[in-house]
């Protein structure tokens, strides 16, 4: 098969290290790529909102699966031009991406289908939303409807909090994505990332993992897309994971077949386990970054063979088999993010530092002048495994001690919650 992949980050380099690791796979391409996945695949560059260039040159090298990585492609209707082309895609339509494009939709459909979720109210101006605020108080969670880069949420400590992320909402801080927004309940427990591969009528339980949204260690400062990860997630038992599929998942596939808009590609449900079981904080309509890069560390079956299952609709005959070890993923971000990163800083080290068995997958680098550089916010993941959280994460660490990138930082805690219950236990 030829592939070809859209996408850039953390989490294309891991999608693409295991579609190259597939007998099946002729060719993979990618684009726009980065030095990592360039070591797998033949980089081009397409303009990915172009989606007639995609078809065109999918068309031209024979491409038999194009495998969409980030959301906002699949928002905008990628997957549903390319297959008015002909051309088989594994990611959701348009109309399924609104589960993640569109945070109102899924309270909607949450409310519809009675999917435990905090309770909410979506509004379209500044007064109604402040009187609703006003009258719950806080703490409450402020979010702005449409995508938001991760920028659009705000957890509200106090009504002022509230009251002036509303108005920064409205005035337009996330531009059309705030047009809209959603106040919804503060919910309290420890949260999993949940995902499942889908076929339209079927949801495949894909992995579960954990991820450190906040840039400090002890998860203070800002939050980040993620400074790290590990998999599986402790909190998601078997009966916590029966659950779920029985009160989250399974009637969010029933209800979206039921709205015209059937789900196919990776369904990520952030949850919350809260004293009264799993609630749905939100739904993301592709892999999370950076716990892709820890799913396909411990994903024993051939992920070629599963994407193509899924697209053809032939998930309820497949089962998808798992690494009894635990992996674990630490960011390395260039000085500056989540804010303004600095650019261009050579990175070194990186052969030395993979020679213990770590993966080092690229999230932001590109070459210049020969050298490796820094490219963006998050510009390495170090993964590796062990036979628990806290040997892969002694590994992951060990392998960081290796680069030499000055210009570069990293939590220092990551699995911390997972090594402590390790401890507890041991
Ligand atoms: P998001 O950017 O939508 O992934 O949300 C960022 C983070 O905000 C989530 O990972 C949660 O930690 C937190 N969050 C979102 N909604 C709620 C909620 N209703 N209650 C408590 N925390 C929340
Ligand atoms: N790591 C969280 C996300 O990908 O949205």
């Amino acid at each position: 098969m030829n592939v070809l992949l859209l996408g850039s980050g953390g989490r294309e380099h891991a999608l693409a290290w295991k579609i190259a690791a597939s007998p099946l796979l002729t060719k993979l391409y990618a684009s726009p790529g980065n030095p990592g996945i360039g070591s797998v695949a033949e980089l081009v560059k397409l303009d990915m909102s172009d989606h007639s260039a995609v078809a065109a040159f999918s068309r031209e090298k024979k491409i038999d699966l194009v495998v969409v990585g980030p959301e906002g492609p699949l928002v905008a209707g990628i997957a549903d031009d390319l297959r008015a082309w002909g051309i088989r895609v594994f990611g959701p339509s348009k109309a399924a991406a609104r589960l993640e494009g569109s945070k109102g939709f899924t309270k909607d459909l949450c409310a519809k289908f009675n999917i435990p979720t905090a309770a909410y109210g979506r509004f379209g101006d500044l007064a109604s939303a402040k009187a609703y605020v006003e009258k719950t108080g806080a703490p409450i969670v402020i979010k702005a409807d449409g995508l938001a880069a991760g920028k659009g949420v705000t957890i509200a400590m106090t009504l002022e909090e509230a009251l002036a992320a509303l108005e920064a909402c409205f005035e337009g801080a996330f531009g059309t994505a705030g047009a809209e927004v959603v106040v919804e309940e503060y919910l309290t427990g420890e949260e999993a990332s949940f995902f499942c591969l889908c076929d339209g009528a079927t949801a495949l339980p894909f992995g579960t993992a954990q991820d450190h949204k906040r840039v400090g260690d002890g998860d203070t400062g800002p939050n980040t897309g993620g400074m790290g990860a590990y998999s599986p997630a402790p909190v998601m038992t078997a009966e916590m994971t029966e659950r779920t599929m029985r009160e989250i998942i399974e009637p969010t596939m029933r209800g979206m077949a039921n709205l015209g808009a059937p789900f196919a590609g990776i369904l990520f449900a952030g949850l919350m386990i809260t004293d009264s079981g799993p609630k749905l904080i939100e739904y993301n309509t592709r892999f999370g970054d950076p716990e892709c890069q820890v799913l396909m560390m411990r994903l024993k079956d051939d992920l070629l063979v599963l994407l193509n299952a899924a697209v053809d609709g032939q998930l309820a005959h497949m089962s998808a088999r798992w690494s009894d070890e635990a992996a674990l993923t630490v960011v390395m971000a260039a000085r500056g993010y989540p804010g303004t990163p600095e650019k261009g800083s050579v990175i070194r080290g990186l052969d030395e530092a993979a020679g213990g068995g770590a993966e080092i997958f690229h999230a932001g680098t590109a070459i210049n002048g020969g050298a490796l550089v820094a490219n963006g916010g998050r510009v390495l993941n170090v993964t590796a495994t062990g036979a628990t959280v806290g040997e892969a994460q002694r590994r992951a660490y060990a392998a960081i001690d290796h680069i030499d990138w000055p210009q570069g930082f990293f939590r220092h805690d990551i699995g911390w919650r997972a090594v402590e219950r390790e401890k507890a236990g041991a």
